[in-house]
């Protein structure tokens, strides 16, 4: 008896050190997809405790664009319960305007982890009439001047490499900024002036 308590002690102290040092698990268990693992941490919309979606179409697929964006506001968030805050506060507004869901398909804290908005199946709602040929990927923070941190990039250029995998996107996608779908700063010059020299931008203005 004396046994089995001392090794069910032993066995709490390497949980709680586990916690301690790697975080919570939850995510780690998220973060597997298709069998793969996602390479970067993965937040559901239930761990961001979205709202349940009002506005679903399917998504044509494989989409043949890819359109960054950043938020402005919300402002750059560094945890992932900054980031979750961030989420809630944009579906809240874009569900204010009427847009039943946040507009985003995926949106990147600047941890280098993504969060869940509409996923690879349905049309977002973030860049006009590309909505339907695109997936929108938000980095969150204002990337008018400052430079979003190399993991919150590093991130964005795995989360397209998994959804050319996944069949989502298409392999001869063409990255653009929201500004070349319609008239925006978004997604701010130092942003843009770093995914123009990513493989796969196009110059081309979006008219459909
Ligand atoms: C996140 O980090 C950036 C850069 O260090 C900082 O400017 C910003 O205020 C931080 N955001 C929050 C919500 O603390
Ligand atoms: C986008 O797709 C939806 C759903 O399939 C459709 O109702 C809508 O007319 C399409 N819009 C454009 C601009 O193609
Ligand atoms: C791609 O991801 C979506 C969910 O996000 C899933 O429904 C779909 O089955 C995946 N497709 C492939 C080919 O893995
Ligand atoms: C988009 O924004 C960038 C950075 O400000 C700018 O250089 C580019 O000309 C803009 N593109 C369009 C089509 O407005
Ligand atoms: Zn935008």
């Amino acid at each position: 008896m004396t046994n089995i308590l001392s090794f069910l002690t032993l066995i709490n102290v390497i949980n709680v050190h586990f916690y301690f040092v790697h975080g919570f698990p939850k995510s780690d268990v998220d973060n597997f997809y298709n069998g793969a693992s996602y390479p970067f941490p993965y937040f559901t919309r239930d761990e961001w405790e979205a709202d349940i979606p009002m506005n679903v179409k399917p998504l044509a697929k494989p989409v043949p664009y890819v359109v960054i964006h950043h938020t402005y506001i919300p402002s750059a968030c560094n945890t992932s319960e900054e980031c979750f805050r961030a989420m809630r506060s944009m579906q809240n507004y874009h569900n204010s305007l009427g847009w039943g869901d946040i507009g985003y398909n995926y949106c990147i804290g600047s941890m280098g982890g993504v969060y869940e908005g509409r996923g690879w199946n349905s049309i977002g709602i973030h860049a006009g009439r590309a909505n339907n040929f695109s997936v929108g990927i938000c980095l969150i923070g204002d990337w008018r001047v400052a430079t979003p941190p190399e993991e919150m990039l590093e991130t964005t250029k795995k989360l397209i490499s998994v959804g050319v995998e996944n069949g989502s996107i298409s392999p001869v996608y063409k990255l653009v900024g929201h500004n070349q779908t319609m008239a925006t700063e978004c997604p701010g010059p130092a942003l843009f002036n770093i995914i123009s020299k990513w493989d796969h931008y196009t110059k081309e203005i979006l008219k459909f």
